[in-house]
């Protein structure tokens, strides 16, 4: 089955990508802020069949610009530009998306003193999954002054980020203390070395 029935154009840098050739796969992948693509580039290699498009998302040039020295030959089931990646969501159909894979975003995308900013995001975000897909929210929690955590202070952080994302229409799946298994990326590696005050939640949310 095609994923898109028209052509999709994406502004890159004052270029104009035509990705209409994401006609040509079963399933997309799309990754907002990449980072140095690690995550989506391990990713991509497992996907034997083909069938499924790695689109990876990043803002910071030089962080893009290490995604694309992963591979040196062209790869035909992974993309990384280099976008605001709401630029490139609002591009993407509705329920055109198998999975979103958003792993230790921004505190501007996550944090609970900028949610009024983020929502919009993730409303749109709910709109793009397919019935079956999902989002994948690799996100932590830390203290304001970055002290050991205290349980309590996590548990009530944990109750409000599935509320939050509850009352934005998403169904909360299942959840996951910690990185599932055998997902790495620079930033996961990053704060998994200091668990005592960095605590990582994993959530799949899906749209029904
Ligand atoms: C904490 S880092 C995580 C990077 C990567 N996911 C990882 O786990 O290694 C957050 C990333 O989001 C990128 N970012 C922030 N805002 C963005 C936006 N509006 N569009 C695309 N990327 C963005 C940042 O440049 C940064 O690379």
């Amino acid at each position: 089955m095609n994923l898109f029935k028209s052509s999709i154009f994406l502004d890159q840098m004052d270029h104009t990508i035509n990705v209409s050739f994401l006609t040509n796969y079963d399933k997309l992948i799309v990754e907002l802020g990449c980072g140095d693509g690690k995550f989506l580039y391990q990713l991509s290699n497992k996907d034997e069949n083909r069938n499924t498009f790695h689109l990876g998302i990043e803002i910071d040039p030089s962080q893009h610009r290490k995604s694309c020295l992963l591979f040196s030959n062209r790869k035909d089931n992974l993309l990384f530009v280099n976008s605001p990646f709401e630029k490139v969501i609002d591009e993407l159909p509705d329920y055109s998306v198998d999975e979103i894979l958003s792993v230790l975003p921004h505190p501007k995308y996550i944090d609970r003193e900028n949610e009024i900013f983020w929502k919009p995001l993730y409303k749109t975000l709910l709109h793009k999954i397919k019935k079956n897909g999902h989002l994948l929210l690799i996100t932590e929690y830390t203290d304001e002054l970055f002290s050991p955590v205290i349980c309590d202070e996590y548990m009530n952080w944990k109750e409000w980020i599935i509320a939050t994302f509850t009352d934005l229409g998403f169904c909360v799946n299942n959840i996951v203390e910690g990185v599932p298994p055998n997902y790495t990326s620079t930033y996961i590696d990053l704060f998994s070395n200091d668990q005592e005050r960095i605590k990582i939640l994993t959530l799949f949310l899906t749209n029904n």
